[in-house]
């Protein structure tokens, strides 16, 4: 070891100058220190861990992330030199972390479910022994990212991969085959500098800093534009509204209308591989939902439990701010990790304006100048970020893997008009919003089809055209200004009476309400409809586009009105029934039939 890795790997210390609830101040006397940069506060025997947020001259503000009680001015801080960072490897798939990836589950067995002050446990299982298969061997010239080999992490092929931020090549010294623990050194390494290294099958990565960043300046890897759906299986999704692989969404909505619900939605049914869910609990009560029953759902791809694919980062309600405020950079990096093996990713923050909040706190702390509602004149730019680490990226592997990112906000009564929705939609290419009105009547899911938008309709047409249906982007645009008209014909219909319009408009009128109600509406608790496929989306896309595209010559509106409920009750059924099943044929004909006797 020379002299200056012995340098930096001695603890600085500074003391602490002042303490303001979560926040401190640090006399550095002196000393280098960056931001970003963890320390710990000495308190007897206990270590606190606090994050460096602001430097100024000799002094530095850190965030804690464990209450402050007890500590006094003088107090020594040691300084680590490591960014707050998160460890990457197998076993992260089905575990339930906090935000600064402390491992619940292991937690309750040591300390019941809340986590002592001070304590700190290694967030992987370090006996658990892995099958490690080499898949390089002696004397192979590698770069970042490139796998040395392979372990079976549940269904996940895991590559264990050269750490992200080793420059040029570097070659293998050795490699062993073999079943280990995660401490054990699988291979050594020689990099580019010259330096021989010990890689085990688990590297850690700064959180505030997305993986491939610096892969992405060297060009060793590549941001592709997302092309291709990531199906949800939620028809008002997929047909009106598609989220692309790799894309971003948010799904503001006020309390109580489903934002909560849809995600966990998305999260079980979407064509993804791994599902990372950070749960910045509104309350405390809807986390530890979350936490017991989510992981016992079956996973409808593999037939496990959806556990087995997922991490949750979970926010104990007891845990001051700053934990909050990471908990988002956490999920995106595991998110980021997995990707970065080339699988599809999705990270869904549930909410993120808990996550803001949390922004807002610390930063009046700090006594920044806020900007609107109090808010860090820096929130757009954070929000930006977090949403920028979602993409498509073509690995050293040259695999693709993407990462889809979805935020839900909850503003304070529903408006929209707010500093962290005005700049989440500044940022996402796609928007559900969620409606109190269709919630209050029970249209379930929620999503108002008038307010929402989805840049992918474009950007995934040639996808759609190819193996939808040549046309599918124009015919759902037209269904949709079926909607609109329908929309409109209402509101006139409110100051007229129906007595007011013509037989055409009210016809017209009809046929909106039986797009929303056959085809928006979707049942999650019926176990049919709750989830359907992509290619019988189409299927009934098309016949629901037959029934609206007929000109009709009702006699009068009593008729109209007849004819759509009778229709409207069949297609209902028709959802519910299992695809392709008798039953399913049965009122496939009926609809059929109903529609030639017009
Ligand atoms: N898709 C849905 N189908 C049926 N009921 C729903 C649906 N979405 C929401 N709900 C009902 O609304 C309630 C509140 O939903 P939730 O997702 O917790 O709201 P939010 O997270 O927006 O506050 C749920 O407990 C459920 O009863
Ligand atoms: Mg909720």
């Amino acid at each position: 070891m020379n002299r200056n890795s012995e340098l930096i790997e001695k603890p600085r210390i500074a003391k602490v100058a002042s303490v303001l609830d979560s926040m401190i101040t640090i006399e550095t006397q002196g000393l280098p220190i960056r931001k970003n940069e963890v320390g710990h506060i000495c308190l007897g025997k206990q270590r606190i861990m606090a994050e460096v947020l602001r430097i100024r001259g000799s002094f530095a503000d850190m965030q804690v992330f464990e209450d402050t009680d007890g500590v006094r001015v003088g107090d020594n801080v040691e300084l680590t030199g490591q960014m707050l960072s998160a460890v990457l490897g197998p076993g992260l798939l089905g575990q339930v972390f906090d935000g600064l990836e402390n491992p619940l589950h292991e937690i309750a067995k040591k300390h019941g479910f809340f986590l002592p002050r001070g304590v700190d446990i290694f967030p992987l299982n370090q006996e658990k022994k892995w099958q490690f298969t080499p898949s390089v061997s002696m004397g192979d010239k590698l770069i970042a990212g490139q796998a040395v080999g392979t372990v079976q992490e549940g269904h996940i092929l895991h590559k264990i991969m050269i750490p992200f931020d080793e420059v040029g090549n570097v070659e293998i010294l050795s490699i062993q085959q073999g079943n280990f623990s995660l401490d054990t050194p699988i291979a050594r390494i020689r990099n580019s500098m010259g330096v021989e290294k010990d890689i085990k099958m688990y590297q850690r990565w700064p959180i505030r800093r997305p993986i491939p960043e610096l892969m992405l300046r060297r060009r060793i890897v590549e941001r592709c534009y997302p092309v291709e759906p990531m199906t949800t299986t939620v028809r008002i999704i997929d047909t009106f509204f598609p989220i692309a692989l790799g894309g971003t969404a948010c799904i503001p909505g006020p309390f109580g209308a489903g934002k909560t619900v849809l995600q966990s939605l998305i999260a079980r049914y979407s064509t993804v591989d791994i599902v990372i869910i950070v749960a910045c609990g509104e309350r405390a009560g809807e986390v530890v939902e979350t936490i017991q029953e989510y992981p016992c759902m079956p996973d409808p791809k593999t037939g496990g439990t959806l556990m087995d694919r997922t991490v949750i980062i979970c926010n104990i309600s007891s845990m001051p701010v700053a934990a909050r405020e990471s908990s988002i950079y956490t999920g995106i990096t595991i998110g980021e990790y997995y990707r970065q093996m080339g699988y599809n990713v999705l990270v869904i923050a549930d909410s993120t304006s808990r996550w803001a909040q949390a922004m807002r706190e610390t930063s009046g702390r700090m006594e920044e100048i806020p900007g609107e509602e109090a808010f860090p004149a820096y929130l757009e730019s954070s929000i930006k970020n977090v949403y920028e680490r979602a993409g498509v990226i073509k690995t050293t592997d040259g695999s693709i893997g993407t990462l889809t990112m979805i935020g839900t906000v909850s503003p304070a009564g529903g408006n929209f008009d707010e500093p962290v929705t005005q700049a989440t939609l500044a940022t996402v290419k796609n928007f559900l919003g969620l409606s109190s009105e269709r919630a209050y009547g029970r249209f379930y899911p929620a999503i108002d089809p008038l307010i929402s938008w989805s840049r992918y309709i474009e950007q995934l047409e040639s996808w759609f055209s190819k193996y939808l249906d040549a046309n599918w982007t124009r015919h759902v645009k037209i269904m949709q200004e079926m909607l609109v008209k329908g929309d409109s014909i209402y509101q006139m219909m409110q100051v007229t009476g129906e007595e007011g319009i013509t037989i055409e408009d009210y016809t017209d009128w009809q046929k909106a309400v039986m797009i929303d109600m056959v085809y928006l509406q979707q049942d999650a608790y019926d176990p049919i409809d709750i989830s359907m496929p992509l290619e019988r989306q189409v299927e009934s896309f098309h016949l629901l586009k037959s029934i609206v595209d007929r000109t009709y010559q009702f006699e009068d509106k009593e008729k109209a009105r007849d004819y759509f409920t009778k229709i409207t009750s069949f297609y209902k059924n028709l959802n519910y029934s299992s695809y392709n099943s008798t039953e399913f044929g049965d009122y496939k004909n009926k609809i059929l039939n109903y529609l030639g006797e017009v």
